[in-house]
């Protein structure tokens, strides 16, 4: 059904994935209600009205039938039956179902698998017992547990069976998968966002750099060539079909020499699309309020070649504790700068990011010049 402007809409997760849905939603005249146990949410912040409960709260999820019209999510952690049971009363994409698949590495690896859609060499381990037929030369591998990891966490590097092990305990013997390293040349992303009646849009692939496991930043459009731009974004929408996915979804590819592995899916926009928020006509968060209230999708494409820095913790932390010198991104006129409202920041957690325009291509000495102001922040 499609959602005029000034209804509610809900949100679950007040991350910064979500605070940028409640910006889009608003620029369209929509209301936002965030539900988000942390009563500083970033997004719950910024809501018309933030559910400060679980998000399995039973009274919550009724606040939600009986004042939004439709809801979705930032999060892939949120528990698949709070949007099925959502979706018994309102507009919910995308739907648990989908979720479910993406938000446990066995099921999305076995979902892959089954479709056909190329992806690296892996190993499921349920329990201790799987490890002994593991084939040799899938190490040096990364073990990642099956649910609740990101950014990184939840992920070991081991080298031979006894390291296995090792992290398997350290995981407490929670269901893994173990992954052979792939040596990667370029890693790649495509946000897209599919309508309920079918059609998808991408946004250009954006080229990723991550460091210790997190992304660091972002090349839109990715340096890479007009085949592999349109092999990686067949996948995704392949992915997106296979899913019977509603709403915005990212896909991560690995590329390694002539071959391309789907990583992994997000069932949401996604922080390698920060870029799209400046450069592109229509933003994946603006796509997610359109395909969320089945209003016909935007323009996808970019007006700007973009450069995405992420700002971690890091940047307040280290050396020693100090208020970043914003002054240095302000100096840069076409340096955008966007600030989550976290009060605490940690080593590791993503505070921010800035996004870099331009006409011209960016090129590896603006990239490092870039790189250099974030880095003396
Ligand atoms: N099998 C692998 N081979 C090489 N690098 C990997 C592999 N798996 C993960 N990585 C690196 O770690 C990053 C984070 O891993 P990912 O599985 O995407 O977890 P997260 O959910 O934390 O994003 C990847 O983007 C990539 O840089
Ligand atoms: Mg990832």
């Amino acid at each position: 059904m499609i959602i005029t402007p000034k209804k509610m809409l809900a949100m679950l997760g007040g991350g910064q994935l979500g605070r940028y849905f409640v910006m889009s939603a608003h620029k369209m005249g929509y209301k936002v209600t965030v539900l988000d146990p942390d009563p500083q949410s970033p997004a719950g912040r910024i809501a018309d009205v933030h559910l400060c409960s679980a998000y399995d709260d039973q009274n919550a999820l009724d606040e939600i039938i009986a004042t939004c019209e439709a809801a979705t999510t930032e999060f892939e952690n949120i528990p698949a039956n709070s949007l099925n049971y959502l979706k018994q009363k309102i507009q919910v994409y995308p739907d648990g179902d989908s979720v479910r698949v993406v938000q446990n590495r066995i099921r999305e690896k076995t979902f892959l698998r089954e479709n056909a859609i190329p992806i690296g060499r892996f190993h499921i381990i349920n329990e201790e017992q799987d490890i002994t037929n593991i084939p040799e030369d899938l190490f040096p591998g990364i073990l990642k547990i099956a649910e609740f990891g990101y950014d990184g966490k939840g992920q070991k590097s081991v080298d031979c069976k006894s390291s296995l092990i090792e992290a398997f305990d350290e995981f407490q013997k929670k269901p893994c998968i173990l992954e052979k390293r792939v040596s990667l040349d370029k890693e790649v992303s495509v946000v897209l966002a599919r309508s309920a009646d079918g059609q998808i849009k991408c946004h250009p692939v954006a080229e990723n750099v991550h460091v210790n496991g997190i992304l660091d930043s972002t090349l839109a459009p990715a340096n890479i060539d007009q085949l592999t731009e349109k092999n990686v974004t067949d996948l995704a929408k392949m992915v997106a079909l296979k899913l019977n996915y509603v709403g915005v979804m990212a896909v991560e590819f690995f590329i390694s020499g002539r071959e391309i592995f789907v990583n992994e899916i997000a069932p949401r926009p996604h922080n390698s699309g920060h870029y799209t928020i400046d450069a592109c006509y229509s933003s994946q968060f603006d796509q997610q309020v359109r395909t969320l209230t089945e209003m016909p999708i935007g323009n996808p494409m970019n007006h700007s070649n973009a450069f995405m820095i992420n700002l971690l913790g890091d940047s307040w932390e280290l050396p020693s504790p100090h208020e970043p010198e914003w002054i240095k991104i302000m100096m840069e006129s076409n340096f955008n700068l966007y600030l989550y409202g976290k009060e605490e920041p940690r080593v590791g957690r993503k505070m921010g990011h800035v996004t870099f325009l331009s006409k011209e291509i960016i090129n590896q000495d603006e990239i490092d010049r870039l790189q250099k102001i974030k880095k003396s922040l």
